[in-house]
């Protein structure tokens, strides 16, 4: 079980996202997935819903496909990165734990 990030904890920082791309947080030794779009961020619990294992890899990198899908790199799974909803693989029927964020200047933060 993840930790959730109490309302404003400093999840990251924008510049330091790819974009599109995803990435584990700064906070709590990567336990939230921050996925950014344009100026758009959106968040996850980083645990898959599978097996519970890590959804970014262990150097912090998530793997987006077509910045639309995130896609677990241990069986595969994959999840829209808006609702978090499995949209492929062995967690059908699964969604991943949003966390609701803003951006305060150039810092992603838990709402
Ligand atoms: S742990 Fe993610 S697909 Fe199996």
């Amino acid at each position: 079980m993840r930790p959730k990030p109490p309302p404003g904890t400093i999840l990251g920082r924008l510049e330091d996202l790819p974009d599109p791309g995803a990435r584990a947080s700064d906070w709590e030794g990567g336990a939230v997935v921050l996925i950014r779009r344009g100026e758009t961020v959106t968040a996850f619990t980083n645990l898959c819903p599978h097996a519970g294992l890590p959804l970014c890899l262990p150097d912090g990198r998530g793997l987006l496909h077509k910045g639309e899908t995130l896609v677990c790199p241990v069986h595969g799974a994959s999840f829209d990165v808006t609702s978090g909803d499995c949209t492929g693989g062995p967690a059908a029927g699964d969604h991943l734990t949003a966390i609701p964020v803003e951006q305060v200047g150039p810092e992603i933060r838990a709402l």
